[in-house]
């Protein structure tokens, strides 16, 4: 008995053995089920007209019957959208294609190897099958086209394609302490400001009561702006280095009374560690009108230090000294770690100082004092803060680079 597989081959051989015209003929034109057997180029051996003009005939009608059954299979409702398309293109390929395309193969195996005397009949009727085929092919294209763009939209999307992944991220922790902090004052009916970056000497210093040359300026070392020597100093372009000409600013455009907290990014020339950074954020505040007193300032930033760390928080306010608060402090809660017992993050003192502030010095308001700001009349406070600071204690983050350095590893626990 034949084995399965001679079983086969003598069936294929059968089959070789057919002219294609015939097999057609034999089977129909080929129906929806798809796996027919394809039409091969056969090899030439009568050139004569009449042979030349059946050959052609069979690579013809090979053609058209594909091209129904791409066409079909293209519009295919059971078929995947992915299938579909291939169905057109996979068509396309076998006819067209530069390299072993059927005319590619037409061109080179029987065009080629024409006798001298025939090439010019052969020519012709293969240049005409090339016309038919690259009319056909452009044909299906657009027919297949325009009946997947007259689909109702619901059936044109395959769903059963994987989805395109596309990470949304998540808000910086830096910004979102910054957030955090601002809503906590716009809650207590605070607005929000901003400021430039680049800053002048008037507003970062000079009208924030550092006078040119006073060592109060040594502590906040910055990035001036080259070739502005021809300037008077007081419109020198700088880095900022703390958000606080904002305050100035914002008195310059309104009249008191006043509640601002400003964000922003501020510059120092200091080396970068583990807990300073030379970029860093801060939230200024101000708040101005009369009879404003150091218990406003302490009840405000002792209820904002609540929210933000959690209501067991205490405050402290020590004695320091900035050149544009009179009196003024440095505020400690205490120590979030260790709850004020005493600990190495707080170097067992139990507080850990968090911000600066006070109240705001006469001198200042004698910038703005044509803006109603009279400091026989009226009174502010203000303070400062370092949002890098208050994240790192927030989320016990031990080294401020980790905030720069973009690493989704570690921003990705803030997700
Ligand atoms: N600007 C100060 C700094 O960057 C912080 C500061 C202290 C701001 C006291 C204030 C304040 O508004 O009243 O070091």
């Amino acid at each position: 008995m034949p084995s399965d597989n001679q079983h086969a081959r003598a069936l294929d051989d059968a089959y070789e053995n057919v002219s294609p015209s015939e097999r057609y003929k034999a089977e129909g034109a080929p129906s929806a089920a798809r796996h027919e057997p394809m039409y091969t180029v056969p090899k030439l051996e009568d050139y004569s007209p009449a042979a030349l003009d059946g050959v052609m005939q069979d690579a013809q009608r090979a053609f058209d019957s594909e091209k129904t059954q791409a066409l079909d299979e293209a519009q295919d409702p059971n078929l995947g959208q992915l299938e579909r398309a291939n169905a057109i293109k996979s068509f396309r390929d076998r006819w067209v294609a530069r390299r072993n395309g059927i005319l590619a193969q037409i061109t080179s195996g029987w065009l080629t190897s024409a006798p001298a005397q025939a090439k010019r009949d052969v020519g012709q009727r293969v240049n005409r099958l090339v016309a038919v085929v690259a009319a056909g092919v452009e044909e299906a294209e657009r027919a297949a086209n325009l009946a997947f763009f007259s689909l109702p939209s619901l059936q044109r999307l395959d769903i059963t394609l994987p989805g395109v992944q596309r990470p949304i991220g998540v808000k910086h922790p830096v910004l979102r302490v910054q957030d955090e902090i601002v809503a906590v004052f716009k809650a207590m009916g605070y607005s929000v400001g901003e400021g430039p970056e680049v800053e002048t000497d008037y507003y970062n210093f000079e009208s924030l009561n550092f006078p040119p040359n006073h060592p109060a300026r040594d502590t906040q070392d910055t990035l001036f702006i080259a070739g502005q020597e021809s300037k008077p100093a007081r419109d020198r372009l700088l880095l900022r280095t703390h958000t606080s000409p904002v305050q100035i600013r914002t008195m310059e455009k309104q009249s008191p009374p006043v509640r601002i907290v400003i964000p922003g990014k501020v510059h120092r020339n200091d080396p970068l560690d583990a807990t300073h950074s030379p970029v860093f954020h801060q939230v200024e505040g101000l708040a101005v009108d009369t009879n404003i007193t150091f218990c406003d300032l302490k009840g405000t930033l002792d209820h904002a230090m609540k929210a933000l760390f959690g209501s067991s928080v205490k405050t402290r306010f020590y004695p320091s000294f900035f050149p544009f608060t009179e009196p003024s402090a440095d505020m400690q809660v205490s120590c979030i770690f260790c709850g004020g017992k005493g600990c190495r993050k707080c170097k067992f003192s139990g507080w850990i100082e968090l911000l600066g502030c006070g109240m705001v010095d006469p001198n200042v308001f004698e910038f703005v004092k044509h803006n109603g700001y009279d400091s026989s009349k009226i009174s502010g406070f203000a303070f400062g803060m370092g949002v890098e600071r208050i994240t790192l204690l927030k989320y016990e983050v031990e080294e401020i680079q980790l905030f720069y350095e973009g690493d989704v590893r570690f921003l990705e626990q803030f997700a």
